[in-house]
């Protein structure tokens, strides 16, 4: 029997494919954008040239305006929908040969590119020289595309975009769209409970947005001004926030003035109008905004918590979010009956502790809020974030999501969605280096 760790290296051996990792067998067969920043986080401890090969895998897809795909099709594959067909890339004057989706996901690769030259004790600088400008490209395309009201906020368009695909919180979108009844060629229910994925109203909407984009070539402008999805996300914009603050540290490193110094200032603004917009007085965390219906969405995920590891809160309002949320409250269960970190208020009427976004705990957004909690020295309830990612992992292994039901674990003998997962396993080894 192979220890816990030699089984996070098999699942990402097994994932390998030569030059990138998928995230799951039969359930995501191509690469992914985010996930392939976690999963660079994984190989960095156990083989930093495969984590090199993930991230130059991922910039080979990055189109001539900066924009980074969320899927890269690579290779081919019958097991997922939408396919290349479906997202048509090659519509916009942007797109690379390649073959890509049209939307994008959190950008992590700045924060991921800092942490592997971390790992590679500063080893690495050839390699962050390489993939720097690359990067920053994709930073200056959110900046001057995504931001049509300058405030620093960029929006997301697509549910896809936000990485939490089927949050209860796009219901509130979807009730007003009038989406097509597409016929769909659903692959993901044929791999994994039906149960445990959105429904098909949901990717409905998800194939008229996308239908939307493509009759618009793609066009950010014209997505800007008549996109029906267009979302100020809190998971977003702190990745974003997280990874200039690396690509500002490391752009020091290179000597690079100029870029660190427009990093500097989308940085200031981002950051202020984080807490101006986004924060939730009532709510005490942050939410998010409808740019389309000029309107906030008042609910509460475990996107709201993100923005610690990006170090946008001042102390006193981390502390008292963590208090409020974390110590006896919402998610943590007044008797403390949930596992950290629920990725839906499991108070709401919404919350579903079995599928996808919509309740259950997931590997990624646990290690993002462990950082924050370090970051802001709450060295307890980062602890207890850990032992309940742990927890799971060693309990049921590396599946891609976990129910946070405590009174029901004992009567479960696995997690939920694909096994085998790529970011589950790649951040395990990481949680424990
Ligand atoms: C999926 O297919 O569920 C992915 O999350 C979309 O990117």
């Amino acid at each position: 029997p192979h220890s816990k760790i030699e089984q996070a290296k098999i699942v990402l051996e097994k994932n390998w494919q030569g030059s990138f990792t998928i995230p799951c067998e039969g359930l995501y067969p191509f690469q992914w954008n985010w996930d392939s920043g976690f999963i660079a986080l994984g190989w960095a401890h156990i083989n930093m040239d495969r984590a090199k090969q993930e991230i130059r895998s991922l910039l080979s897809g990055q189109w001539k305006n900066g924009f980074i795909p969320h899927i890269l099709f690579h290779n081919e594959s019958d097991s997922y929908f939408p396919g290349p067909e479906v997202h048509a890339s090659y519509l916009s004057p942007h797109s690379p040969a390649l073959k890509t989706s049209g939307i994008t996901q959190p950008p992590v690769l700045g924060f991921v590119l800092e942490e592997c030259f971390k790992i590679s004790h500063n080893e690495e600088l050839d390699f962050v020289r390489e993939v720097f400008d690359a990067i920053y490209h994709n930073h200056h395309y959110f900046y001057t595309n995504r931001d049509p009201k300058n405030e620093g906020l960029v929006y997301i368009c697509h549910n896809w975009e936000a990485g939490t695909d089927n949050t209860p919180v796009w219901d509130e979108i979807w009730k007003d769209l009038e989406s097509p009844e597409y016929q769909l060629d659903r692959r993901d229910t044929k791999h994994v409970d039906a149960s445990n994925r959105p429904s098909n109203r949901e990717y409905q909407h998800y194939i008229h947005l996308i239908e939307l984009f493509k009759s618009w070539k793609y066009d950010d402008g014209l997505i800007a001004s008549n996109g029906p999805f267009l979302i100020q996300d809190p998971l977003f914009n702190a990745m974003l926030i997280k990874s200039n603050e690396s690509l500002i540290n490391l752009g020091n490193l290179l000597e690079k003035k100029e870029q660190v110094s427009q990093l500097r200032r989308w940085q200031q603004k981002a950051k202020e109008s984080f807490n101006k917009k986004l924060y939730s007085k009532e709510l005490g965390t942050y939410v998010y905004y409808d740019l389309r219906n000029e309107r906030h969405l008042n609910y509460v995920s475990s996107s709201s918590f993100a923005p610690l590891f990006a170090g946008v809160p001042n102390q006193e309002i981390a502390e008292e979010m963590v208090r409020w949320y974390f110590e006896k409250g919402t998610f943590s269960g007044n008797k403390g009956q949930f596992l950290l970190c629920a990725s839906f208020d499991p108070k709401s009427t919404s919350f579903d502790p079995k599928r996808y976004w919509r309740g259950p705990v997931w590997i990624n957004l646990n290690w993002i809020i462990y950082r924050g909690l370090l970051r802001y020295g709450m060295k307890d309830v980062a602890e207890k974030i850990k032992h309940d990612t742990m927890y799971v992992l060693n309990k049921f292994g590396f599946y891609e999501y976990f129910d946070p039901r405590k009174e029901v674990l004992n009567t479960l003998d696995k997690g939920y969605g694909g096994n085998n997962f790529s970011w589950s396993a790649a951040l395990y080894i990481d949680m424990l280096k």
